[in-house]
């Protein structure tokens, strides 16, 4: 029998600690925002429905997880406590029968061997509630879970109700929960609004259940980091710290060299081959892939970039929405804009910029140049200082260089402009006709010399 399973995910709260005008759960870690991290879990478990819980900016975040067909949004227009928000789920799952699981979405660094490792538990042990635990040495602050003398958990006691017995309870609420429905809605209902918070807390709920004679669990997690919630920008950066952590060791154990790995910044989704080299400073971003034995140097960024095996990406070039084939070299100080190709072989060296370009195989664009909206065949060599006059101040032209072209230095090539198989451009030279195949072109004028000036000149 397939166990039915729906996922609900906490995210209506303001955030005030982050200070700030995005939604907490819009804020990113790892280049992808808060809450994306929680939702890929209660996917990967396969749950349906999944609700999200908005309240706070919720339009922003509907926005942002639009694409998705199988979330649906439950809005808390009142944040009246983690009861009330889970409440306001219950419209989507009224005809729900299963079990559901709880998570917040301000608490990224959550895995998915935790989640199914407390689903197990929780069907293993037949219980109607189970949430997840740790100890903690100074638990200030997190919700205390209680048990009676035969280890059964009757209940969670937050900070402000503490006896000053329940004080030194070192193990502490997750906030990571697994309820059984309809019952979960059924007991909601019987928790009273807390006399000093005002709110209504999802927490009073295992004492409910366990006056009600069910059955609550809690699995201790041996990694805490796992559970803690991002409230303020110093969370933030060291949540991103861990995270920074977790993908560096996890692409050093499929391969990758790390010269200085907490000196390099990887986006989560980013892929890297075995045998590839990292440099500090290196910024790989967004949905990157970087092929094998590629070395990438110090203070380069790709972003939304692929790159092909045996790739050199010399030092502080940034790269963005590009494909590098294999053995190609860019850099150093280049910069390559989206939509730009460089096919293989082919060289790009020191400020020289790309934009919306294709540089055929082998073909070498190696000092100072702007090339855009381009299109160059194989083996051209495009000399230093050349420029593709792209926009006459309302469009944009497209410069075509057929395989085999030598472009002279400080050449501008005023775009729409074709450059013929195997032509020469002299140095120095401004195109703005079309080049036959094998012809040499000039337009530079004719030197002439005066002879004697300078001494003229000084008397
Ligand atoms: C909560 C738990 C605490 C636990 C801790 C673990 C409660 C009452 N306490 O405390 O036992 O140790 O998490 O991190 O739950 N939310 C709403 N609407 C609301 C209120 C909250 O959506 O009206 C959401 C928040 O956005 C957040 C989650 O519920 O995602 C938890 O609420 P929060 O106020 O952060 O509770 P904590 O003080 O962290
Ligand atoms: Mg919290």
């Amino acid at each position: 029998m397939t166990k039915k399973l729906a996922s609900i995910i906490l995210a209506a709260g303001k955030g005030t600690r982050m200070k700030s005008s995005l939604p907490k759960v819009l804020h990113e870690m790892g280049g992808l925002p808060l809450l994306q991290y929680p939702l890929e879990i209660v996917q990967n478990i396969k749950s349906d429905p999944i609700i999200i819980v908005v309240g706070h900016g919720s339009e922003i975040v509907k926005q942002r997880f639009k694409k998705n067909p199988k979330i649906h949004y439950a809005l808390q227009k009142e944040q009246l406590g983690s009861a009330h928000a889970v409440m306001c789920a219950q419209q989507a799952l009224k005809n729900f029968e299963g079990d559901v699981v709880i998570l917040s979405g301000d608490v990224p660094l959550l895995s998915l061997q935790t989640v199914e490792g407390l689903l197990e538990f929780h069907r293993q042990k037949q219980n109607v509630l189970s949430l997840a635990s740790f100890r903690l040495r100074k638990p200030t602050g997190y919700g205390r879970v209680i048990r009676d003398l035969a280890g059964e958990v009757i209940k969670i006691v937050e900070e402000t109700d503490l006896s000053l017995e329940e004080k030194s309870v070192e193990e502490v609420n997750g906030g990571l929960y697994i309820a059984r429905l309809p019952l979960l809605f059924k007991a909601l209902k019987k928790i009273n609004l807390n006399p000093i918070k005002k709110e209504y807390y999802f927490t009073d709920l295992p004492q409910v259940l366990h006056q009600m004679g069910y059955r609550i669990g809690a699995l201790q997690v041996e990694d805490s980091t796992e559970l803690s919630g991002v409230n303020t920008r110093l969370d933030l950066a060291q949540a991103e710290k861990y995270l920074q952590k977790r993908l560096y060791t996890h692409w050093m154990l499929a391969g990758v060299s790390f010269i200085n790995p907490d000196n390099t910044h990887l986006h989560s989704k980013v892929k890297i081959g075995f045998d590839t080299i990292l440099s500090p400073a290196v910024h790989l971003l967004g949905n990157t892939q970087i092929g094998k034995k590629c070395i990438i140097e110090e203070g380069a960024v790709l972003k939304d970039s692929w790159v092909g095996d045996g790739v050199m990406i010399r030092s502080y070039s940034h790269l963005e929405k590009c494909k590098v084939e294999a053995g190609a070299v860019v850099g150093p100080f280049a910069r390559i804009r989206p939509e730009s190709l460089i096919k293989k072989n082919a060289h790009v060296g020191n400020f020289v910029e790309l934009k919306k370009s294709t540089l055929g195989e082998g073909s070498k664009a190696n000092h100072l140049s702007y090339l855009g909206d381009a299109v160059i065949g194989k083996e051209v060599n495009i000399g230093a200082g050349t420029i593709t006059c792209n926009y006459d101040g309302k469009k944009k032209h497209k410069t075509k260089i057929e395989s085999g072209v030598f472009i002279g230095s400080d050449t501008q090539l005023v775009a729409p402009v074709k450059i013929g198989k195997n032509a020469y451009v002299g140095a120095g030279s401004t195109i703005t006709k079309n080049i036959p195949a094998q012809a040499l072109a000039l337009s530079r004028v004719t030197q002439k010399h005066i002879a004697g000036y300078s001494k003229r000149k000084k008397k």
